[in-house]
Formats: structure tokens, sequence, C-alpha cells
């Protein structure tokens, strides 16, 4: 299937690593030119090398902290700059304190909405006005089925999510009569640095060895196992494409058809 990507100018954020860097990769590999932000410029820089070597594409990086207003304005100006279009808008860059409310802080409360759901409205913000004036664009957030498959020990997440959610779909109402068109995708478990982490803290959590809880993890998921930043990717591409451009203001989740019920009971077993 040709997705008709060739030649057009996608912006990933949080591009440097994980499923950000996969995205980026699926883009260019379907003939995108593609802009990409991380904080840390080492892992940037050699991320944007990979996918040049790997593609032929252009990839311009920008060094942003998108939890910085003016970080992610310059992102998006500067990406524009470079690229001459914003065709696509890949908002990825988030996370959010996993744990119980009596765990939570004051701090990791206002820290759960400050990247994961500010930084998405704050690439917006800038990138939206570009694209009514280019006459249309597409918009993909990465958000995460915490959003819809609510889970104690991911409180902080889940309302993150859920706010990102409520957003991609708003502003699927406010902007169709620009021609541009939102989908907001959400992953389950995905094998990434977060992954890893996840699981150590779940052993902490539920007193088991990091390879049990490694083990135990999946069987939430009904096929068994997490997925692959790869699957995520090749979703995302699809999504991306002007094939998919009237799956608007919808969610799609893709997450094995995880089960976050069977998660709270191993949990209090
Ligand atoms: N992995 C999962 O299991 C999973 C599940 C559901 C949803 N998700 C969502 O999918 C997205 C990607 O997750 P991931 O697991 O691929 O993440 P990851 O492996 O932790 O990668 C995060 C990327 O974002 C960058 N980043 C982090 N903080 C940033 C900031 N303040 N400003 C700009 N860039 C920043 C990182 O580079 P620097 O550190 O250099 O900035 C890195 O490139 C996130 O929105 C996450 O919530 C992931």
């Amino acid at each position: 299937m040709d997705l008709q990507l060739q030649g057009r100018k996608a912006l990933v954020t949080g591009a440097s690593m994980g499923i950000g860097k996969a995205i980026a990769l699926a883009l260019a590999r379907e003939g995108c030119d593609v802009a990409i932000c991380a904080r840390e410029p080492a892992r940037l820089e050699e991320t944007a090398a990979q996918i040049r070597a790997e593609t032929g594409r252009t990839v311009s990086t920008h060094r942003a902290d998108l939890t910085r207003a003016g970080d992610a304005e310059a992102f998006v100006r500067d990406a524009h700059a470079a690229l001459g279009r914003i065709d696509i808008m890949v908002n990825n860059a988030g996370s959010a304190p996993g744990g119980v409310i009596e765990h939570l802080s004051e701090e990791d409360w206002a820290q759960a909405l400050q990247l994961k759901f500010m930084g998405y409205v704050r690439c917006l913000r800038h990138a939206l006005p570009i694209m009514v004036a280019q006459g249309g664009g597409r918009v993909l957030n990465l958000i995460g089925n915490d959003g819809v498959k609510e889970s104690y020990w991911e409180i902080a997440p889940g309302a993150a999510n859920a706010a990102g959610q409520n957003m991609t779909k708003a502003l699927a109402g406010q902007y169709g009569r620009h021609g541009i068109s939102f989908v907001a995708v959400n992953p389950g478990p995905v094998r990434t640095e977060r992954w890893a982490g996840l699981v150590r803290a779940m052993a902490r959590d539920m007193k088991l060895s990091v390879e049990d809880a490694d083990r135990l993890a999946p069987s939430s998921i009904p096929l068994g196992r997490i997925a692959e930043c790869d699957e995520v990717a090749n979703l995302c591409a699809y999504l991306a494409s002007p094939l998919a451009h009237f799956v608007n203001g919808t969610m799609i989740e893709i997450d094995g058809g995880q089960q976050k019920a069977l998660m709270d009971r191993l949990r209090d077993r």
C-alpha cells in the first residue's frame, strides 16, 4: 500500500528514543522529512544520524524541554522554518508519575500534567495556526490506555491521559473546517526504557523480583506480551497518512486487549 507520505513534513516530539524515535523513522521510511526534539542533544543527534543514514531524508534536530513554553514555541517555529511546512504534528514526549493516591504529592500531580498534557497543548498552540494558513494538516497525539482503562495504581498518568484524549476530540470539533484532523493513539505497555522502569516499580510495590514482575505484567494482556515500538510506529505511519485523514476526533488503542483489572488483582493478591 502506498501511504502517499512522500515529501510530507512531520514534527515528532520526544523522538530521540522509544516510541517517538520509531515513529520518526517509520515516517522517514515512507518519504517524510522530519523535525525531532528532545532535551539531551547527544542522543538526539545520534538518532537523527541513524534516520538520515537509513532513509536519506532530511532530519532537523531541535533541543527542547517541552515543560517550558518558550522551548515549545521555538521548536515549532524553527522546525517549520527548517521544513517549510507542517503537514503532520506528532505529540509524543510525555510521562507522568505512577503510584497510588496516598503516595502522590502536589508536585507529582502538577508534574503529571506539565509534560504529558501541557507539552501537547503548547506545541499545538503554535502548530495549528500554521496548519490553518496552509489549509490543512494532521495531528497524532500519543497518549495511553490508562486514560480509558483506569487503574488506581496509575491514577496520575490516567488523569493526564484522559485530559489529552478529551482535548484531541475537542480540537477535532473546532478545526475540521480548516482541513485539520486529529486522532489519539493509546498504547498499552510498550517495550521501551520506560517499561523497564515500570517493571522495577511494580516489583517494588508488589514485593516481587524484577524477573517475576516482568513475567507477570503481560498476564493482563490476552496476547501474552507487550507491544514493540515498531508496532506502534507502523500504526502511526498509517494514521498520519492521507489515507486515514477521515479517522478524526477519535482514539485507537494498541494494547493487545489489555485488561487493567487483572493488574489491579495482581497488585492486591
Ligand atoms: N512505553 C510505554 O509503555 C507507553 C505506554 C503508553 C503510553 N506511552 C506514551 O508514549 C509516549 C512515548 O513513550 P516512550 O516510552 O517511548 O518514552 P521514552 O522511551 O521515555 O522516550 C521519551 C522521549 O521523550 C523525550 N523527552 C522526555 N522528556 C522531555 C521533555 N521534557 N521535553 C522534550 N522531550 C522530552 C526523551 O528524550 P530526553 O530525555 O533527551 O528529553 C525521549 O526522546 C509518551 O507520551 C508515553 O506516555 C508509552
